[in-house]
């Protein structure tokens, strides 16, 4: 795994090599916990520009999310103009000066995010970077972009299918190579970008995302606001936890949280298992538009604090009963964070549901914090607990017995 970029011994020569250990020192990589910001799609689509963009690393700031954690503010697909004779591709009319537009959210204290894919053209058919990796990796240091999320789309078409039309492994091996390709480039550059794998999991990523400089990599399709795709797509992240660690991260797509029709319990429930998860946090509601309880979710330091726990560790899923489901993260200095959901559609099917704190491998009473209301509470074995439909009982143990 690459977690750590180590600088030649040369260039660190007089800086940071001591005689009495005379070891390269070795600068982190970006995404040592999960990347928080914010992103286009879910809301905007094809709708984001430059000054909504502008308004949104605007908000961030206003709402207070920057000061949670909110940094990156990312432009996901339709800003791709068209590429001239060289083969440099230009902004479309919605952007009218990318530079421009990264030198306004550095000046906020954020960081700018782009997105393009390995294929011809993106999911929305706007040029992409086949063939121009190495030139386009270069333009976004140039421009001062942070963030690429990478999405195959077209390269099935253009490359896997056509170059090995009835063999699926060649296909996978094309398909990563198209990935190292442009993990090395950007590397290349020698600005630190987070690299965000969007291939929807295929070929079990996690197991190889590291390997071609990913910091995080989507495990499933796309997510949707509607509690059934939430839920989807959590049910798709058991078994995935050994594969998160500071520096590269599954990704089970950004949050939906303020948007569609999801009910104020089911938010907090999606944020408190993309929380658990150690997912990327990237809001993708209008943040202009904001309710106030929405940004009591978006910015619970607790909850937060569980995401980036330094550790770095996915939460793993532990036991269900009925179908009430039970999730444990271990987390720094031996502390431990419960998430106890009602995923059924009705309180009364999950009656009684009882912790079993022997399957958490916790022993006698648990001196927890609730994270949503602040309130200490003591978990004692067998306890029953009533969770509405969707609802969530999200705690902190600082310390397990
Ligand atoms: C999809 C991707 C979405 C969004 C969209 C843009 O493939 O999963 O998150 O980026 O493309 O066209």
């Amino acid at each position: 795994m690459r977690s750590a970029t180590c600088l030649p011994l040369a260039v660190l020569a007089l800086a940071a090599i001591t005689a009495a250990t005379a070891r390269p020192v070795c600068a982190q990589g970006p995404a040592q916990t999960p990347p928080m910001g914010w992103n286009s799609w879910n809301y905007f689509a094809a709708k984001v520009d430059d000054k909504g963009v502008r308004a949104a690393a605007d908000q961030l700031v206003a709402s207070g999310m920057k000061d949670a954690g909110y940094i990156y503010v990312n432009i996901d697909d339709t800003w791709e103009g068209k590429r001239d004779e060289n083969g440099v591709l230009h902004t479309n009319d919605k952007f009218p000066d990318m530079k421009a537009l990264a030198d306004y959210v550095h000046s906020k204290g954020l960081k700018l995010g782009i997105y393009s894919g390995p294929g011809t053209k993106t999911c929305a058919g706007y040029p992409a970077s086949l063939g121009h990796e190495e030139q386009d990796a270069k333009m976004y240091a140039d421009w001062g972009i942070d963030y690429l999320k990478y999405d195959l789309c077209s390269f099935r078409p253009d490359v896997m299918y056509k170059q090995a039309p009835n063999d699926k492994a060649a296909q996978m091996q094309l398909m990563i190579a198209a990935y190292d390709k442009m993990g090395k480039a950007l590397k290349a550059t020698g600005r630190p970008i987070v690299y965000s794998l969007c291939q929807y999991g295929w070929d079990n990523v996690w197991e190889w995302g590291p390997s071609v400089g990913a910091n995080l990599w989507r495990t499933t399709g796309d997510i949707e606001p509607r509690w059934q795709s939430i839920y989807d797509i959590l049910s798709q992240q058991k078994g995935l936890a050994p594969y998160a660690a500071p520096g590269h991260w599954n990704d089970p797509d950004m949050l939906e949280v303020g948007n569609g029709k999801l009910s104020l319990l089911e938010n907090r429930s999606h944020f408190s298992m993309w929380a658990m998860l150690a997912a990327p946090l990237l809001a993708g509601n209008d943040l202009l538009n904001m309710k106030p309880e929405i940004k009591d979710i978006l910015t619970n330091r607790d909850v937060i604090a569980i995401n980036q726990d330094p550790l770095g560790k996915q939460a793993h899923y532990a036991y269900s009963s009925g179908e009430v489901e039970v999730w444990v993260r271990d987390l720094q200095g031996g502390a431990e964070a419960i998430a106890i959901l009602n995923a059924g559609s009705d309180v009364n099917e999950t009656h009684p549901f009882r912790l079993d704190l022997a399957k958490l491998g916790l022993h006698g009473t648990e001196h927890a914090v609730d994270l949503w209301t602040g309130k200490k509470l003591d978990l004692t074995d067998h306890m029953p607990i009533q969770l509405a439909s969707h609802d969530i009982l999200l705690v902190r143990i600082t310390e397990p017995r």
